[in-house]
Parts: C-alpha cells; sequence; structure tokens
C-alpha cells in the first residue's frame, strides 16, 4: 500500500513570520493519516524543522544543485538541505525547467545527487498547453520520465509529480479523465523501467490548482496518491482541508 502524500510548495514566498502558518499546521495535522510535506524556500528550512519537530510532518527544498559542495555562487547542496533538516527535495518544477532551463538530464544528476544525500525526490513532469493542445501529453511525459529519473530509485526514494504546466496557479484543472490518463501512463512506465514492485511502489501526485474545493475529487482518481499543492499549502485554512479529503480517500 502506498501512504498518501500531501505536499505544500511554498515557492518563493514566506519569511519568519509565515512559520506560524506551519506551527498551526502542525498543531491541527501533526499527526495526519497521510505523510505531510511542507517545501519553504531555504531560508527558512531549519526554522521550519525545528518548528515541526515532534509532529508528524516533514519539510524539504524546492532544487538542490547537482554537486555536493563547490564554487557555485547562490546554490545550496542535497547535503546541505539535508543538514538543515530536510527530508525530500523538489526537484525539475516546471518553474525551474524553464526559469532556470533545466534539463531533463539536469534534474536527473540533481536528482541522482538528492539520493546520495539520503533525501527523497519528488521529481516534477508536465505539459504545455500547446503540448497538450498538439495531442503530445503522453509522449512529453514519457520523455521526461525516462530523461529525468536516475536509474536505482525505489518507492522509498522516489515521488513523481504529475503538474500539467498550464494548470499551476491558473485555477484550471484537467478533467479526472485527463489526470488518470496521465497516472496511470506514469504508473505504467514506472512499472516497465523498474518493475512491477518498485514500479507500483512509487507515489504519483497530482499538482496543479489544487484546492479544498476539488481535492475530493481528484484523489478519487486511479493512481492519484496525493497533491502537490502550491498557493491553497500558505494557508492552514486551504491545505487542512486538503489534507482532511486525502485522509478521507485512504478510507
Ligand atoms: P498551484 O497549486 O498554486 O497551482 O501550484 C502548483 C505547483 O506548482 C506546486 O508545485
Amino acid at each position: 500500500m502506498r501512504r498518501k502524500l500531501a505536499a505544500g510548495n511554498w515557492k518563493m514566498n514566506g519569511t519568519s513570520a509565515e512559520l506560524e502558518r506551519l506551527a498551526t499546521l502542525a498543531q491541527n495535522h501533526g499527526a495526519a493519516k497521510s505523510e505531510v510535506l511542507i517545501c519553504p524556500p531555504a531560508t527558512l528550512l531549519s526554522r521550519a524543522a525545528d518548528t515541526v519537530a515532534g509532529s508528524a510532518i516533514a519539510v524539504g527544498g524546492q532544487d538542490c544543485h547537482a554537486e555536493v559542495s563547490g564554487a557555485h555562487t547562490g546554490d545550496v547542496s542535497a547535503q546541505m538541505l539535508k543538514d538543515a533538516g530536510a527530508e525530500f527535495v523538489i526537484i525539475g518544477h516546471s518553474e525551474r525547467r524553464e526559469d532556470h532551463g533545466e534539463s531533463d538530464e539536469d534534474v536527473r544528476n540533481k536528482a541522482r545527487a538528492a539520493l546520495d544525500a539520503g533525501l527523497v525526490a519528488v521529481i516534477c513532469v508536465g505539459e504545455s498547453l500547446g503540448e497538450r493542445e498538439a495531442a503530445n501529453t503522453l509522449d512529453i511525459i514519457g520523455g521526461q520520465l525516462a530523461g529525468s529519473i536516475p536509474d536505482g530509485v525505489t518507492g522509498h526514494t522516489l515521488v513523481i509529480a504529475y503538474e500539467p504546466i498550464w494548470a499551476i496557479g491558473t485555477g484550471k484543472v484537467p478533467t479526472t479523465d485527463q489526470i488518470g490518463e496521465v497516472h496511470d501512463f506514469i504508473r505504467a512506465r514506472l512499472e516497465r523501467r523498474f518493475g512491477a514492485g518498485v514500479g507500483r511502489s512509487v507515489r504519483i501526485l497530482y499538482g496543479g490548482s489544487v484546492k479544498p474545493g476539488n481535492a475530493t475529487e481528484i484523489f478519487a482518481v486511479s493512481n492519484v496518491d496525493g497533491a502537490l499543492v502550491g498557493g491553497a499549502s500558505l494557508k492552514p485554512e486551504d491545505f487542512g482541508p486538503i489534507i482532511d479529503a486525502l485522509d478521507a480517500s485512504a478510507d
């Protein structure tokens, strides 16, 4: 059985004042049935880890460098994230693929570094609106999976997040059929490459405009093992009901 995962990506949002929201979340959802993860900006990681200490909430990074250390001004390594209290790291988010020109190979190298540091890699894939309209979604996702996932992963070290770029921050959400088609496809690709045991154990999250109002419907879709939530993860009053909906879907 795959344990459900509710992951929040704060992106470039949050200063010290927002740690209070994390404390509220830990108080209200620190013993959720689902695994709960918050990925704050790197500047808050260590204090965020302290804030959730004693609860079942984990913290993670939003990116890491492919190397352990060195002359890479402004970058953060997977070891540094781990040292700051991270258990997970998001890799290859579409905003990084776009803003920083990250290729599948870059993503794979970063994911390798994350695994070497003992972090769980949350690798993101997703198509643009143009790619969907041209009926290329599965080809694009298949290519990203093949290029971005390193060898040797397991259900304990890898999570996949399917985030259609056109659904991120837009309020537009694919139909449940569209989500199911992609999640089933990802599952089949994982099983083909890593074998049925590993392929079935990797969690596949949906991300893109997940809100309290649509979470239950999304979590009922086959092979949706949770969500990677942006905007709605910033407020406990929004993220809390999403965690509750995920807990309920596991019943
Ligand atoms: P939104 O939930 O704000 O659409 O963001 C999704 C996302 O990009 C999470 O990584």
